[in-house]
């Protein structure tokens, strides 16, 4: 054959790979609101910089007349390409290929990609739409997964993975994703669960339809399986490059840094009066974060979960951060088991990647009674408390306003070696609240007044005299636990001076195999 022929060859075969299952069954994927797995990776990367691995590969299997059905690629499109120029290796599974569903030569695909990814050392993303194992193949399916699971482990910590549900993710296809940092789900065509609803009806009687086992909203609010929602396939792509932006390729770099013309004294005299006079009064702690960060630009994680406790990326001065805050406006703030789930995780992703976390606390205590203790908040607590006392990034504490007991010494107070820790003026930083300490501290006595007005006069006379003296700042900040009281208006400014100064901080943990953190 002459090299022209040869090459025509490649193009058509090439040309042949592209269409996957082909052209009916990529009309069906659209007719279901979805894109295919190649109009995916070309919306997420740089344009023209995608470079396809094993377009060639074709499937052994041999059984139920597979032989006959033989697509190149087998399922699942695999390569690199750039982000913002940056290096990212992605895989996305092809409904239109057997389901999406996984072969012994797709997990090999992916095993490849993952293995470059590490050797290069740049992140992977995953974007999903698959029925789960390929049924004809049997075990080397269940092997595959095994070894895409086990690629998994090793990346986790050095190379950031970001996975995305655009379809259906069920079985042993659910573990891949959650061993990832982090899973997008888009908000319709998505749903993810290890047993499906037939399964449920069958093994425990409950009758549940698709979307309320394992669809988007479930995941995003309920379980927290899944950290973003998106509308559209498309604006997951983009905010799937979003995330990256405030990632370093690996856990050898340090994240990129941005221009800004956001200056970095920019005051905002409104912080001055954001924290309502009533202790007991909330207000949205989202609204101090986006008027310290640069541009006004938070890219919420877990937004619907857990929202007492509000996690985040934000960049100060062009440098990307990691922010915790206690949110008093849902639950009065309180530390709950998932709101101390969802911050422990998140610090340790920042602490992975070198993002320095900044803390906002205004933290009443945990939440009291038998579901919580039941449920293990001790166990679920102690996470959080141990994200922060591990991490070894640049921690900058501001307490806001309450800052309470356990509590307090969980959100990343001094002794957890947070760096610098300021206070607003407005905050209380004592081992529980005035109601509550005036109970315990005078139970005998009030339990001597006779008349319910005389005992409540009593009360308030105490409590006043025992915010006076404990519910303030001064108390902490006489014996050093905090560092400076800042103005609140000047937040900003005190946030990424202390920033720069940590920018060349060494620390580090005793060598160990890895800590026993409470699971
Ligand atoms: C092989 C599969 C497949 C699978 C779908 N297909 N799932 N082929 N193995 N697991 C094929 C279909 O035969 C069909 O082929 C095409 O993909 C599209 O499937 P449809 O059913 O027509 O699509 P839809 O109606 O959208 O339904 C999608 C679906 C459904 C909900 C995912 O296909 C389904 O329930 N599949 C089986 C899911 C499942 O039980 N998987 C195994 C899980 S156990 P044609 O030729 O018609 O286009 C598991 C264990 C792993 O994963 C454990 C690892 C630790």
């Amino acid at each position: 054959m002459a090299i022209e022929d040869k090459i025509k060859e490649l193009i058509e075969k090439r040309a042949k790979a592209r269409l996957g299952g082909g052209e009916k069954r990529i009309q069906a994927q659209h007719d279901k609101g979805k894109l295919t797995a190649r109009e995916r990776i070309d919306l997420l990367l740089d344009e023209n910089s995608f470079e396809e691995f094993d377009m060639f590969i074709s499937h052994r299997c041999t059984d139920f007349e597979m032989d006959k059905q033989k697509y190149l690629g087998d399922g699942v499109v695999t390569g690199h390409g750039t982000i913002d120029g940056r290096v990212v290796f992605v895989f996305a599974q092809d409904f239109t290929v057997f389901g999406g569903s996984l072969s012994e030569m797709f997990a090999k695909k992916i095993v490849k990609l993952m293995d470059e990814a590490m050797k290069v050392g740049a992140p992977v993303i995953g974007l999903n739409d698959s029925g789960g194992a390929r049924i004809q193949e049997g075990v080397l399916s269940l092997a595959g997964y095994a070894d895409i699971f086990q690629r998994n482990i090793e990346a986790s910590g050095v190379i950031p993975q970001l996975s995305a549900i655009f379809g259906p993710c069920a079985g042993g296809a659910v573990y891949s994703p959650a061993l990832t940092d982090f899973i997008l789900m888009s908000e319709d065509a998505s749903y993810m669960f290890v047993t499906g609803p037939k399964v449920a009806k069958t093994v425990t009687g409950e009758d549940i339809s698709t979307k309320d086992l394992g669809g988007s909203h479930v995941h995003a609010a309920k379980s927290g399986v899944a950290h973003f929602v998106s509308e559209t396939e498309e604006e997951g792509l983009m905010m799937l490059r979003k995330m990256l932006s405030y990632m370093p390729q690996n856990n050898l770099e340090d994240p990129p840094l941005y221009d800004t013309t956001d200056p970095i004294d920019r005051v905002d005299e409104g912080l001055n009066h954001i924290i309502p006079d009533n202790p007991n009064k909330p207000y949205d702690v989202t609204d101090i974060i986006l008027s310290i960060v640069d541009e006004s630009e938070f890219m919420e994680v877990h937004r619907q979960y857990a929202r007492n406790m509000v996690v985040g990326f934000a960049k100060f001065n062009g440098m990307p951060v990691g922010i915790v805050a206690n949110q008093p406006s849902f639950l009065a703030g309180v530390l709950d088991i998932d709101a101390s789930k969802k911050g422990a995780r998140f610090v340790r992703f920042c602490d992975a990647f070198n993002i320095p976390v900044v803390t906002l606390v205004d933290v009443p205590g945990f939440l009291p009674g038998s579901a919580q203790e039941y449920g293990g908040i001790i166990t679920n607590g102690a996470k959080l408390m141990f994200a922060y006392g591990e991490a070894t990034v640049p921690k900058i504490t501001i307490t806001l306003r309450k800052s309470y007991g356990g509590a307090h010494d969980v959100m990343a107070c001094k002794q957890l070696k947070s760096d610098l820790n300021y206070a607003w003026p407005s905050a209380e930083i004592a081992v529980m609240g005035a109601q509550g300490a005036i109970e315990v501290l005078n139970y005998r006595e009030l339990s001597k007044f006779e008349s319910d007005e005389e005992r409540a006069a009593y009360k308030l006379k105490k409590e006043d005299e025992y915010r006076e003296m404990f519910a303030n700042p001064y108390q902490a900040a006489k014996y050093g636990f905090i560092d400076d009281i800042i103005e609140p208006m000047n937040t900003r400014f005190r946030i990424i001076r202390g920033l720069s100064l940590l920018q060349t901080k060494k620390d580090s943990r005793p060598p160990k195999k890895h800590g026993n953190i409470p699971l």
